[in-house]
């Protein structure tokens, strides 16, 4: 894959402060695209910016944004369309997590914990999609991604209800979605990741393991090892490829083989 095939386009990654988001920004950007990325996290952002400078890895442009401001979508898809007459090539939907939380029982679980993962994890993937589509439409051509889990194909470590509905959710959005952009010339597809080391989160969860737990959770993946943020941003890469206009509606397991179909 040549780095011309990226060349001047126009990519959005939610999620770019931190983990995967900032991978997926910091490869695309390296690629010679250019990226606007979206995080909650002022900080983060700025530190991917700098991240991105100071390894000359090329064009980063930072928003800081709610991925569940509606109104927030449409004014910064709106600046990056003037900027770019009208050219959006790339969405990565990667925004998401737990909001935070641990896991509890069902019934102690309050609507607003419910809301909290839902309007970010998947009403922020439905909310991005709608932003790019008219003008992804209008020109022929659009790569979106949306980062679901492993998660979304089964259960979740983190035992989180929400957060496996919405990953569960954001897959059922991308078929659905391939389906009524394809037409348009319009790619949709997940990808799945595994268990990544990269945020407080997963983090936490490791730690919570004793070294006998951590030695199957390794053990139960073909390849034996975890996951890292790079070999998210290889996979995104390979599904945003102009040459990968054949597949869509796909969900990609990245994740060592863990999960096999
Ligand atoms: N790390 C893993 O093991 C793993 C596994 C499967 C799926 N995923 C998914 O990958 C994505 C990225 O995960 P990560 O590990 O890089 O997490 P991370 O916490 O490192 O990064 C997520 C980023 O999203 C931002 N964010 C959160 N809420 C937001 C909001 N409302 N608006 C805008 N930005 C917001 C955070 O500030 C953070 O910078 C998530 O969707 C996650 O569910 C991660």
């Amino acid at each position: 894959m040549s780095r011309d095939a990226f060349e001047g386009q126009v990519a959005i990654v939610t999620g770019a402060g931190h983990g995967l988001g900032q991978a997926m920004a910091g490869m695309l950007a390296e690629l010679g695209a250019v990226v606007h990325g979206a995080d909650v996290a002022a900080g983060e952002l700025r530190a991917t910016q700098q991240w991105i400078a100071a390894a000359d890895r090329g064009a980063f442009v930072p928003r800081t944004l709610d991925v569940r401001d509606s109104l927030a979508w449409e004014a910064w898809v709106d600046d990056i369309a003037d900027r770019h007459d009208g050219q959006v090539d790339i969405l990565i939907n990667n925004a998401g997590g737990v909001a935070g939380q641990m896991h509890h029982p069902i019934e102690q679980i309050s609507d607003e914990d419910w809301a909290a993962v839902m309007e970010v994890n998947l009403g922020g993937a439905f909310r991005g999609i709608r932003a790019v589509a008219p003008l992804m439409k209008a020109r022929g051509y659009g790569r979106i991604v949306n980062i679901t889990s492993g998660a979304g194909r089964s259960w979740s470590l983190t035992g989180i209800q929400a957060y496996t509905s919405t990953k569960a959710g954001e897959i059922g959005l991308t078929r659905q979605m391939a389906f009524e952009l394809g037409p348009h010339g319009i790619t949709v597809n997940a990808i799945a990741p595994g268990f990544i080391r990269s945020n407080p989160a997963t983090e936490r969860q490791w730690r919570a393991m004793s070294p006998e737990e951590q030695g199957r959770l390794v053990a139960g993946t073909p390849v034996r090892r975890l996951g890292t943020p790079q070999d998210i941003a290889w996979a995104v890469r390979f599904l945003v490829h102009p040459q990968s206009d054949f597949i869509t509606g796909q969900v990609l397991s990245v994740d060592g083989g863990h999960q096999m179909f």
